[in-house]
């Protein structure tokens, strides 16, 4: 297995993604969202890069089935039912709903990857489901962090190190990284043990400090809290077979599971 980070967010050739597994990652916080929103009992999503496209969207599906959901420059969206903090996505709201979410980067990220051959959407929430199902896969990997209006993200990067260590670790056949994917490795050597520290440092988490949404970081660093593996196939995200979400405190994270 080859293991490949695109380091900056732009839109990977299609060589490059012929016949790969694609792992998209967006910290802070469009994966967290979407992992969180499954674990509650959505039903599925669809990432729509545009507000535009988010209300047309919603065109096409009865009232009370859809809820929109997203953030436009870390803030809420006028009209939208929830903005994009994974807190926000509880089964009391989201239960049995379809979702329409965009976001700044990560919600285009699954359309400029889309032709991956399995693209899957990670983040620290369910990092150890998706090494298990990388692994599983046993095909060449391409991590794509969503970047930052097209940006290095030091918090997606370092989520791709991790998932990269996880694998190289526990793959029963040899794993060839890149020189990017070692330095993704290195980075999240330097942050294992405070992500936090990382989200301060960050550009995007010093924004969402500034925004009032301090409580997403920590929340967002919680590690194996989710056992979800949530899959983008023709336009929407869904968790293939759904499994229950760990009970509460068996999350290795900084606090208690969602
Ligand atoms: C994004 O997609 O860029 C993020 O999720 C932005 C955010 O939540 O602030």
């Amino acid at each position: 297995m080859n293991i490949d980070i695109q380091l900056m967010p732009s839109a990977p050739s299609s060589n490059l993604l012929f016949d790969r597994a694609v792992v998209v990652i967006d910290i802070l916080r469009a994966t967290s969202v979407i992992i969180h929103a499954m674990s509650q009992g959505a039903l599925e999503i669809i990432p729509v890069s545009t507000v535009e496209d988010a209300f047309q969207m919603a065109k096409a599906f009865p009232k009370g089935f859809t809820l929109l959901g997203g953030e436009k420059e870390s803030k809420n969206i006028p009209g939208f039912d929830l903005g994009n903090s994974p807190r926000e996505y509880v089964a009391e709201r989201v239960k049995g709903k379809k979702l329409i979410l965009t976001t700044t980067n990560g919600t285009k990220a699954f359309h400029l990857v889309s032709s991956g051959k399995e693209i899957l959407a990670g983040s620290f929430f369910n990092i150890g489901a998706i090494t298990q199902r990388c692994l599983e896969l046993d095909r060449d990997l391409l991590v794509f962090p969503s970047g930052d209006e097209g940006n290095f993200s030091l918090e997606d990067t370092i989520c791709g190190g991790m998932l990269i260590e996880l694998i190289t670790e526990r793959a029963e056949r040899p794993v060839t990284l890149t020189d990017a994917s070692e330095c993704a490795k290195i980075l999240y050597e330097r942050f294992k043990d405070n992500l936090l520290e990382a989200f301060r440092f960050s550009r995007h988490g010093k924004e969402l400090i500034n925004r009032g949404f301090e409580e997403d970081l920590a929340y967002c660093a919680r590690i194996d809290a989710i056992p979800l593996v949530p899959t983008f196939r023709d336009g929407v995200i869904k968790v293939p077979s759904l499994r229950p979400s760990l009970p509460k405190g068996e999350g290795k994270g900084d606090g208690e599971a969602p």
